[in-house]
């Protein structure tokens, strides 16, 4: 029987399982979001996450076995995500993989949570990984990275302020639209017009690779009080506005840096990665530059435990196993 990865996914709000296989297949995956559970507080409490994590995980585990038809005596190797993330979340996931790496005498990957996203553009394509220019948008990131090969990475820049997706989910806190804010604002903005309102392209031109979203976040603040009672039925144009100007900003530094180091593909992944207007002006603008893009399908934007298989898989293929003794780590890089 071909190696077979089960992965878990507890770092933030999803409860998430995944199999991988050796060709980089995902058998099955399940996952329990609680984004309902979070929104009346209007963002996530980790006490409340880590504890659904702990009621819903056995579950996924068993579905997850069952819709692949496989034992747990099938698998290779138990991965989880050891981090970034929320601590008592990473250790509901970490310690249930490494409990069953235990009992079931299997190795046991600790996984970054960012290396998961990194490589999910690429998770089931027949090309594998290509090496290029990488960009990670999520709720807690946003970094600009040489992908070289599995495990080679050169951060050449991130945020300096807030990450996109969290100046997406604080805007749309500003506008009254439930958490997570992103999708929301990608809704309405269907309907408005991106050209409605300037909003500046903070360090679009700085020359360097980093970003800055905080600019842009109080020009919402100042702009809203100067609409008065015309704001509510301005809200698709406020959206439209907005996320041009992130999107725009995302697009030409990773553009930037493709033209810079004379990379051929690039990539785009995490939650922001889902938004329908940064995948067409990606699609569009990589095609003007003859670039390769690799956008991660919409079900691997946001957090899944596929990705953190896929990433696990590369470690076992090089049997790059952790320690039982490894600790969780909230504030991993890559
Ligand atoms: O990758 P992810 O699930 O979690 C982190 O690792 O942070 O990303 C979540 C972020 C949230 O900020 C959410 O608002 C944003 O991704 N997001 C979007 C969209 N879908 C999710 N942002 C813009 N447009 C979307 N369609
Ligand atoms: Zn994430």
């Amino acid at each position: 029987m071909s190696p077979l990865i089960l992965a878990l996914e507890t770092s933030c709000d999803e409860s998430a399982v995944a199999l991988c296989d050796a060709g980089g297949h995902i058998p099955a995956t399940a996952i329990s979001s609680q984004i309902p559970d979070h929104q009346p507080y209007g963002g996530v409490v980790p006490e409340l996450a880590s504890r659904n994590h702990l009621l819903r995980i056995r579950p996924l585990i068993q579905q997850v076995l069952r819709d692949a038809d496989v034992r747990l005596s099938d698998i290779s190797a138990f991965a989880a995500t050891s981090g970034p993330g929320l601590a008592s979340s990473l250790l509901v996931g970490s310690t249930i993989a490494k409990s069953l790496a235990l009992a079931c005498g299997k190795p046991y990957l600790a996984v970054n949570h960012l290396e998961g996203h990194l490589l999910s553009p690429f998770l089931g394509k027949p090309g594998g990984i290509q090496p290029g220019i990488a960009l990670i948008v999520s709720g807690g990131h946003t970094l600009l990275l040489h992908l070289r090969g599995p495990g080679d990475y050169e951060i050449l820049g991130r945020t300096r302020d807030d990450a996109a997706g969290e100046a997406f989910d604080k805007v749309a806190r500003m506008l009254g639209l439930p958490y997570p804010g992103g999708p929301e604002i990608d809704k309405l903005a269907r309907s408005g017009n991106p050209a409605a309102f300037d909003f500046p392209r903070s360090m679009k031109s700085s020359g360097d690779y980093s970003f800055s979203f905080s600019g842009l976040k109080t020009s919402m603040f100042y702009l809203l009080p100067t609409l008065g009672d015309s704001a509510a039925g301005r809200l698709p144009d406020l959206c439209a506005s907005f996320q041009e100007a992130v999107t725009d900003i995302l697009v030409s530094k990773t553009l930037a840096a493709a033209k810079a180091l004379g990379a051929q593909h690039i990539s785009v992944s995490g939650g922001v990665s889902c938004n329908s207007r940064l995948r067409a002006l990606f699609t569009e603008r990589a095609a003007a530059a003859r670039l390769t893009l690799h956008l991660a399908a919409p079900a691997h934007t946001t957090d899944n435990a596929a990705m953190i298989a896929f990433a696990a898989l590369q470690r076992f293929k090089n049997q790059q196993f952790s320690s039982l003794d490894s600790d969780i780590d909230p504030n991993l890089s890559l």
